[in-house]
């Protein structure tokens, strides 16, 4: 089936869909993205995801270059046009287009905007949380502002290529004090032995996730104990449960870190049930 992507006010085959080579976005990473789930066709959290998009421009002098209920159209437009039923869609705002040189140019570059949708496999999701995953621990070496969704991603690609070269599928990053800040793209999270849910709370550490927020709302709903909080590597190794989410993958179970069995080694009672509750709490538009 053919792709379309939006660009710069254009809807264009998959294969035409380009940015110049003196996109800010390419040449300096100088650009905010963000990912939403879509699902029976329909955005999850369009309304967090803009929001926080919104905020991560403002982090970095971007003017947000249409209105929400714009964006808001065109996201629908690319996903319709990509016949998304279960998906992902993407969109990414850079500083725009100007000679290279590190200053910002001229107010009146206008931002560029690219949107990509694509097809997710949910019954190859459904089969993975089933099993759960191994993510290996990595000094989290990245800039000390990861709470701004930039696509300057060079640490987190490399996190994932180490994780994947050891046949785990993920990383967790662990800061200097020895604490875990989050996976390479999602939050991490943990189940004491106590059964009290643990993440790291959201400071400039982490990228505060739209995922890990709804989760906040189901495990208040279910009255469940957690505490937003730094854990320790050893402090992982010894839990009942461990997961990570984000908007592609909701709640993922992780059966093993750095080789040592979590809990039972099988995904954990209560990483599934969130998985299971989460739709019923997130926001479909
Ligand atoms: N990643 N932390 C990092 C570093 C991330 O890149 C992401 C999202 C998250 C989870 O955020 P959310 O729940 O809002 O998706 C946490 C997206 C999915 C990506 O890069 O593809």
């Amino acid at each position: 089936m053919s792709r379309f992507a939006y660009v710069n006010g254009r809807y264009l085959p998959f294969r035409d869909a380009r940015v110049h080579v003196e996109d800010r976005g390419y040449q300096f990473a100088d650009s905010i993205y963000e990912v939403c789930e879509v699902r029976g066709g329909r955005l999850i959290d369009e309304r967090r995801h803009l929001e926080r998009l919104q905020r991560s421009l403002k982090e970095i002098c971007i003017s947000m270059p249409m209105s929400v209920r714009a964006l808001g159209i065109i996201l629908r437009e690319v996903v319709s046009r990509n016949r998304i039923g279960y998906g992902i869609v993407y969109m990414q705002i850079t500083r725009g287009v100007a000679r290279r040189d590190h200053a910002f140019p001229s107010p009146l570059t206008l931002p560029s905007v690219v949107v990509t949708a694509r097809l997710l496999n949910m019954s190859r999701n459904e089969a993975l949380a089933e099993r759960g995953i191994a993510v290996v621990s990595v000094a989290d070496d990245r800039w000390s502002r990861v709470d701004i969704k930039t696509t300057g991603l060079l640490p987190n690609v490399l996190a994932r290529q180490h994780a994947i070269e050891q046949g785990a599928r993920d990383a967790w990053f662990i800061d200097k004090e020895g604490m875990v800040t989050e996976a390479s793209s999602a939050n991490a999270w943990i189940v004491t032995s106590d059964g009290v849910l643990v993440t790291r709370h959201a400071d400039r550490a982490i990228l505060r996730g739209i995922t890990r927020t709804v989760v906040f709302e189901v495990i208040k709903a279910k009255s469940l104990s957690v505490e937003e909080r730094p854990f320790t590597l050893e402090e992982a190794y010894g839990a009942r449960e461990a997961f990570i989410t984000s908007a592609s993958q909701i709640v993922l179970p992780v059966i093993r870190i750095d080789g040592r069995t979590v809990g039972d080694g099988k995904p954990g009672p209560v990483a599934m049930e969130l998985r299971r509750e989460f739709h019923r709490y997130a926001e479909a538009g």
